[in-house]
């Protein structure tokens, strides 16, 4: 059975992984709208896989006996300056996932909660990969600068990205 203080954490977290999806998702609009179909297409996996992690805590929560609670959430960013403000966007959010992340995990160690620790875990692993990822895009965005022949590129290597597959930009 999970405590109230660590079920009311978690059903915070699937919030805050929807808006995530909505977040991504929003990127990819703008990413469609730019006429870069591949930045679209990571975007609108990125989207899916954050639905992912916010069905994970879900489950979790309800195979631990707690209630699902969805609350209100915040709409996404519309309007974007450039792909490199998304990526910056997209790396600093991704960061405060981590922080969230490491925030319920020293919760549940607080409760000598192991169940909640062990599932938490795979949460931390995965947010090396996700800050990895979101993080090798900016820095290639970076060293294309204004080059719009770079830009074409990446734009079709991003596109090659289907769920659970991450390739290397650059
Ligand atoms: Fe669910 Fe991108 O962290």
């Amino acid at each position: 059975m999970l405590s109230r203080t660590v079920q009311d954490a978690m059903n915070e977290q699937i919030m805050n992984e929807f808006h995530a999806s909505f977040q991504y998702l929003s990127m990819a609009a703008y990413f469609e709208s730019a006429n870069l179909p591949g930045f679209s297409r990571w975007m609108r996996v990125q989207s899916q896989e954050e639905m992912e992690h916010a069905l994970k805590f879900y489950d979790f929560v309800l195979d631990r006996g707690g209630n699902v609670v969805l609350g209100p959430m915040d709409g996404p960013a519309v309007e974007f300056g450039s792909p490199l403000e998304v990526f910056e966007e997209a790396l600093a959010h991704e960061r405060r996932v981590t922080a969230q992340i490491n925030s319920l995990y020293s919760l549940a160690a607080g409760e000598n909660d192991y169940a909640s620790q062990t599932f938490l875990q795979w949460f931390v692993t995965e947010q090396v990969e996700e800050e990895k990822n979101t993080g090798d895009v900016l820095e290639t965005l970076r060293m294309i600068g204004g080059g719009s022949e770079a830009l074409f590129l990446l734009d079709r290597e991003l596109g090659n990205r289907t769920d659970g597959d991450q390739p290397e930009a650059g």
